[in-house]
């Protein structure tokens, strides 16, 4: 594997093939599978769990690891293209990535949308750029549109929890002070769609995701046994719901337009995750969040320390399922 950058870029056989390799090295660890390989990990944007688990699970497989905050102790790096950079950033990615990638075995970037023009954003236009900078495995730590090793843990999860592969998988939109990128809203959704699960974009009117992710999913479902909808009906969304994946996005009807996105959000605080919820969805229904949420904002204390709550072990499986991607690159 040389390139991990968004689940669809692999058949649903190679993906349980990868969480089959999760299993077996979290059965049978591999304490020497990397030794001498260095993974250079570097944050545009910033993070708990995804540096965390990276250089953790580096450690676990024998393996080393250096993590580039640019602007926390080294220069800032520069994206844009064509840009003059007489402003705080000393050095340009298309020096960075390449010098950072020639000291180490494989590279993780997150890099974040640029939340101002959403074809660009779509297009992952910084991340093509970086992938084309870089002459080493790359790993996508969140880019504008994807997050591929959080997918890979959510499937992992529901399949823990043995969540059936025809269930109601709710992803629902929930509130946030303001917008956040898409990019775990369209992998969650292309994830659900290729387990093959009856999977429902839950948005008040204004957050429809992007029509091309709809339609990729679509396609994913119809090739795995699945089916996607969306609406803005909550009742009608979350009756018989066996999951419900919160999770906060901008406003694609105002991307790019800070005070649009929030006149239109201002009056959606109640989309706030609480029991009540769960009324008329199956009895055992879980709760996913990718973290960091919010408590009382995005989902209420009472659901988040309940039963219903798997988001501890999402976060765990982050760190399960990035060995075996680590594993097939560098081994
Ligand atoms: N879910 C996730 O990627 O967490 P971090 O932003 O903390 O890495």
């Amino acid at each position: 594997m040389r390139r991990f950058l968004d689940l669809a870029d692999f058949s649903r056989d190679e993906i349980l093939d990868v969480l089959t390799l999760a299993q077996r090295l979290q059965d049978h660890p591999e304490p020497q599978a990397l030794a001498g390989k260095i993974l250079g990990l570097v944050f545009l944007n910033p993070s708990l769990r995804t540096l965390a688990s990276f250089q953790a699970g580096m450690a676990k497989l024998g393996g080393s690891s250096f993590v580039i905050t640019p602007g926390q102790g080294t220069w800032q790096l520069e994206t844009g293209m064509n840009a003059t950079m007489d402003g705080a950033a000393a050095e340009h990615i298309r020096e960075g990535i390449p010098v950072l990638a020639s000291y180490c075995d494989a590279l993780g970037v997150r890099a974040f949308a640029d939340g101002k023009d959403l074809a660009a954003d779509m297009n992952e236009t910084l991340f093509r750029m970086i992938d084309e900078l870089c002459d080493k495995p790359l790993i996508n730590l969140e880019s504008a549109r994807g997050h591929p090793c959080q997918a890979l843990a959510d499937w992992r999860t529901l399949d823990q929890e043995r969540v059936p592969r025809r269930a109601k998988f709710v992803l629902s939109w929930v509130y946030h002070p303001r917008a956040l990128p898409l990019a775990v809203p369209a992998a969650t959704l292309q994830m659900a769609a290729m387990r093959g699960m009856e999977v429902v974009v839950l948005r008040p009117d204004g957050f429809a995701l992007p029509s091309e992710l709809m339609a990729r999913a679509r396609a994913a479902a119809g090739m795995s046994g699945g089916e996607v909808s969306e609406t803005a009906d909550r009742g009608a969304a979350l009756r018989g719901a066996h999951v419900v994946y919160a999770k906060e996005w901008g406003s694609t009807r105002h991307y790019g337009d800070a005070d649009g996105d929030a006149r239109l959000r201002a009056g959606l605080t109640d989309w706030c995750v609480r029991e009540s919820w769960f009324d008329a969805a199956q009895p055992a229904a879980r709760l996913m969040h990718c973290l960091p949420v919010r408590r009382n904002v995005a989902v209420a204390d009472e659901v988040l320390d309940g039963t219903r709550a798997v988001v501890r072990r999402e976060a765990f499986n982050r760190l399960v399922v990035q060995m075996a991607v680590l594993h097939r690159m560098l081994a």
